[in-house]
């Protein structure tokens, strides 16, 4: 996938410079990446709320990114949740927790709304059960947050997308909210998909994608850290060799065997930190 953003101005902002990405059934995997390095974008082109400039998305197999606006939003109202980034724009300020809840479920079959977990146990899992009858406008960031996240998880999707849910949480609430994602992934097998900042959050994924200017710049599987081949055999150096082989630098790249590619400079000696 590739997306630009046209500005004010006119001026063509690129997002995503090519992402290829396969997420598998019933994964949990947290995006971690420098501000700026897209995860939004790649998070709202997965849950079909913007279409890609180029390139093609599949959920199952079916490709989004061709759908009409119609079938898209039954899509959107009934199998893929995104919550988006700063809770406030996921939800209706003058209407209560309750009533919020209910209007993410409206387009849902009504034989699966019956079935579905009710306001008040919803609520309790992101402890706003005190919260049930108070208008948003008057909860806290946190508690906006939260119930952000009911919201979303209230459809029962088989994927959920979370724009940095727990962003401005304690650490009692954010455990709270941690627990009810990794619940529904535990018991309805649902994808989960999240975006953060925070360590602890993503530790407690086994997959983590980091976004580096607008690419996968390095994945971690299980707690095993891999820098990810991009499109035309790109790869990103781990930021932490960037200040001693600075853009530009010469350097050769040799076969050792099968499994081990040598990276060295000239004027390198052997072996001294320069490999
Ligand atoms: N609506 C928009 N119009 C123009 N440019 C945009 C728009 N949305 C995002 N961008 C630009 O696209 C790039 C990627 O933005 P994105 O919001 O996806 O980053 P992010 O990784 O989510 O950052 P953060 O961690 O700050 O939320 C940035 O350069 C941003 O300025
Ligand atoms: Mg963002």
């Amino acid at each position: 996938m590739v997306h630009l953003y046209r500005t004010f101005e006119g001026h063509d902002v690129v997002a995503l410079r090519g992402v290829d990405l396969t997420i598998l059934p019933g994964e949990r995997i947290a995006f971690l990446g420098p501000s700026g390095s897209g995860k939004s974008t790649l998070l709202t082109l997965l849950g079909g709320i913007q279409k890609p400039s180029a390139g093609r998305i599949f959920l199952g197999e079916e490709e989004i990114s061709r759908m009409g606006e119609r079938y898209l939003s039954r899509v959107r109202a009934r199998r893929v949740s995104t919550m988006l980034q700063g809770a406030t724009r996921n939800l209706l300020p003058y209407a209560t927790a309750r009533q919020n809840i209910g209007f993410s479920r409206l387009g849902m079959e009504p034989s699966l709304r019956r079935e579905a977990m009710a306001d008040r146990d919803l609520l309790s899992r992101v402890g706003l059960e005190a919260q049930a009858d108070q208008i948003v406008s008057t909860m806290s960031g946190g508690q906006r947050q939260r119930l952000a996240l009911a919201c979303a998880v209230a459809t029962g999707p088989q994927l959920l997308l979370a724009d940095e849910p727990t962003s401005q949480l304690s650490h009692e609430d954010r455990d709270h909210v941690l627990e009810l994602i990794h619940g529904l992934g535990d018991e309805l097998g649902t994808t989960v998909v999240v975006v953060t900042h925070q360590p602890e959050v993503a530790e407690t994924f086994p997959r983590t994608v980091t976004m580096k200017g607008g690419r996968v710049g390095a994945e971690g599987r299980d707690g095993s850290e891999y820098v990810v081949i991009g499109a035309e055999g790109v790869l990103h150096l781990p930021s932490h060799y960037v200040a001693e082989w600075p853009q530009g630098t010469l350097v050769r790249i040799e076969p050792e065997g099968f499994e081990r590619l040598v990276l060295s400079r000239p004027g390198g000696t052997e072996g001294a930190g320069d490999r």
